[in-house]
């Protein structure tokens, strides 16, 4: 049973794999590159073809732009199955963004660090990796100085993002009370989302006005960074963005100190630690929700509700034990009841909880695995063993879908699985996850 799961897994990746040296999220739905998918199917990739985990990596970095930045998605084609492509983004704009290739001007959370690491984790010729590792680490390194320089206005070691689709948890029903301090315009386009899966499991069309409306003030600044932190309406410390940098900090450390001759590096990686864990546990933490919650830059209030992003901090050893033990503890009480399946995206208990519909609830496999590997950091065995063993029923109960229904009892049609299909981290880390055994 295990080996044909990974067998289909295997198969699944390789169908998504582009001529170009990249892969595809999802067939139809995501036909480029996105930043952190690239990162978690690289972990999958390592597991089996370690050059093709390379390439994916090489290929993401190569979109880099001259100070740093690494977009979110990378439009490899000129592929018109997807909205909003290159001539809505327009990253030609910003004066130092890459001429080899157009992509968004916004980026996605930080998974690049960790994602060497992991690379050099699993590879069996450690030799040759860490040659790779050297080759590609200062581009990564780089990009963690465009966000202390450019992200993190209060100098707080807290970057920002400017846009939903930057935090990775695009409509999650965090974004709601900042989409009420706006009125975008209704904008006339053409969707292409809803013509793959099901409008009932994708946003809104109000909500893509909102989505829309941003980037078109970012875009009106050429996408300079100073202007965006004034004027967009949107400007978030978020939790899982943040800890995924701290996290990635910390491997850019250790990968450092195996290469050597890099010790101004490691002393920036420990300063940066040493504030951005200080201002994270003193200002993300809600004692009375027990959890981490995102905070409203723009508004300068904190947005108290709890999510999956809310216990990610674990992954990168934020939390003392005493405060991993609450998080767990708030975790177990809200997400983990019987009948359900670890670890739903958003508070089941809250009223703006959606079990279907894309980001406002349903469990998701690159979120379980950062639980997974955040759980065993503080030795929450048994319940990391859960959060394993509920990510390959649930791809073993439907497929190798985007996201899944965290209710075991569904009703009649007994379905979990929705979104994209053959979804490409889904099938990467479940590989990973079935290693772990
Ligand atoms: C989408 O189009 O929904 C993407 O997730 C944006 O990154």
């Amino acid at each position: 049973m295990k080996e044909n799961l990974r067998k289909r897994a295997i198969e699944v990746l390789d169908a998504n794999f582009q001529e170009g040296g990249f892969t595809i999220p999802s067939k139809g739905l995501y036909p480029f590159q996105w930043k952190w998918d690239s990162g978690f199917i690289a972990i999958g990739f390592a597991h089996y073809d370690v050059e093709k985990a390379k390439t994916e990596i090489h290929s993401l970095l190569d979109a880099q732009w001259e100070n740093g930045f690494i977009p979110h998605i990378v439009f490899h084609s000129d592929n018109d199955s997807y909205f909003p492509g290159p001539d809505f983004h327009q990253s030609e704009r910003h004066p130092l963004s890459s001429k080899k290739y157009r992509s968004t001007g916004m980026t996605q959370p930080p998974v690049t660090g960790f994602v060497l690491q992991e690379m050099y984790r699993i590879a069996e010729d450690k030799q040759d990796m860490l040659a790779f590792v050297k080759d590609h680490i200062d581009k990564v390194y780089a990009n963690h100085v465009y966000f202390y320089e450019n992200r993190d206005p209060h100098n707080e070691g807290l970057v920002y993002i400017y846009h939903n689709w930057e935090s990775g948890t695009d409509n999650s029903p965090v974004w709601d009370d900042i989409w009420s301090t706006m009125n975008p315009p209704e904008y006339t386009f053409e969707r292409r989302d809803t013509t793959h899966v099901d409008a009932s499991q994708r946003p809104t069309k109000r909500e893509y006005d909102h989505y829309l409306y941003l980037i078109d003030i970012a875009k009106e600044h050429n996408y300079d960074d100073a202007r965006i932190a004034e004027l967009s309406p949107f400007l978030v410390q978020d939790p899982l963005f943040n800890a995924m940098l701290i996290k990635s900090n910390e491997a850019l450390l250790e990968l450092y100190k195996l290469i050597g001759g890099n010790g101004d590096k490691e002393k920036t990686l420990q300063q940066w630690q040493k504030m951005s864990i200080r201002n994270f546990n003193n200002k993300l933490f809600d004692s009375e929700l027990g959890a981490y919650v995102h905070y409203d830059l723009r508004n300068g209030k904190p947005i108290r509700f709890v999510s999956s992003s809310s216990f990610s901090p674990l992954f990168a050893n934020i939390p003392d034990q005493e405060r991993a033990e609450i998080l767990v503890k708030t975790m177990m009480e809200r997400f983990g009841g019987e009948g359900k399946y670890l670890c739903a995206s958003f508070d089941p208990t809250n009223e703006r909880f959606n079990p279907k519909k894309y980001w406002r609830g349903p469990v998701w496999i690159n979120m379980n695995w950062v639980l997974y590997y955040g759980l065993k950091n503080y030795r929450f065995d048994e319940i990391a063993e859960r959060v394993r063993q509920d990510s390959i029923a649930l791809i073993e109960r439907d497929g190798f879908f985007e996201y899944f229904d965290c209710r075991k009892d569904t009703g009649e049609s007994q379905r979990t699985g929705y979104g994209g299909n053959n979804f490409s981290w889904s099938a990467a880390l479940l590989l990973d996850l079935l290693k772990e055994g």
